[in-house]
């Protein structure tokens, strides 16, 4: 994977992205073609972002593809979907491993075919010691699913005896849901003009930064992605505290580092 554009080093990047990739069909639209022309272009800018990110030191990028309500698109244009995402597996999962970067799908894959299943253990198995970057393609995949299927995990482990119901806390909770093992997105970007979240991550984006962006997904390239690291940088992110102790807070920090 090669491109030129690279961010300065000495600047507070997110650990983790994550994007809504919208406007597809709109874009295919506006040029007189096919929706499902729209989602092959879009696989070519997943191609750009996941360079841009593996070049730039992100360390997860969290990209989603296909929604739970997605199925309800017409039957053609799912099946495009379908082929699509086997074919970019089948495709690119060499390049991954070949730049360090691993690839996890997360949402309920149960509801693809045994053949984009088989694709997905493969491509998830071949790349399951790379560091550089972690991928997550959240396939089927709902927030609100994510939270549901974490609440059956904890009653199953209730109802063994592992835990007790008074153990079910925020911190248990969060140990359960998708991408637990990593850093919780810092920023979230969503293309398309749209400015709503639509069941993406409900629990993993409590504190991430919201960046919107009119540009359709297939136009998204490495300056859309700098525009918008460049808007998170700006920003003051404070969990709760005032101002005045985050400022403390990092005054403390550069002591440390001194
Ligand atoms: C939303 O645009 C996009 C999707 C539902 C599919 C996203 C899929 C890709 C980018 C293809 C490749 C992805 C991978 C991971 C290989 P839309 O169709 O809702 O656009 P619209 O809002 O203009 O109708």
């Amino acid at each position: 994977m090669t491109g030129k554009t690279h961010l300065k080093a000495d600047i507070l990047l997110p650990r983790h992205v994550a994007i809504i990739m919208d406007g597809n069909g709109r874009w295919a639209t506006a040029q007189g073609k096919r929706r499902t022309s729209g989602h092959r272009a879009g696989a070519e800018a997943v191609r750009k972002a996941i360079t841009f990110a593996r070049r730039n030191g992100i360390e997860a990028l969290t990209l989603f593809a296909f929604s739970s309500e997605n199925w309800g698109r017409p039957a053609r244009e799912v099946n495009v979907l379908m082929e699509l995402f086997m074919t970019v597996l089948k495709r690119e999962v060499g390049e991954l491993a070949e730049n360090n970067i691993r690839l996890r799908v997360i949402g309920d894959v149960t509801g693809f075919s045994n053949r984009l299943q088989k694709q997905i253990r493969i491509a998830e198995e071949k790349t399951a010691h790379c560091n550089a970057l972690v991928l997550n393609i959240a396939a089927n995949y709902g927030g609100r699913w994510d939270i549901a299927q974490a609440a059956k995990t904890l009653a199953q482990r209730a109802v063994a005896g592992e835990i007790a119901s008074s153990d079910i806390n925020e911190t248990l909770l969060a140990e359960h849901v998708c991408l637990a093992d990593g850093p919780e997105p810092d920023l979230l970007i969503r293309t398309g003009g749209d400015i709503r979240i639509s069941n993406f991550l409900l629990w993993q984006l409590a504190y991430a930064e919201l960046y919107f962006t009119e540009t359709l997904w297939p136009d998204f390239d490495d300056m859309t992605f700098a525009a918008a690291i460049d808007c998170f940088v700006r920003r003051e992110r404070r969990f709760g505290l005032t101002s005045a102790q985050i400022q403390q807070l990092a005054g403390s920090d550069n002591e440390h580092e001194d």
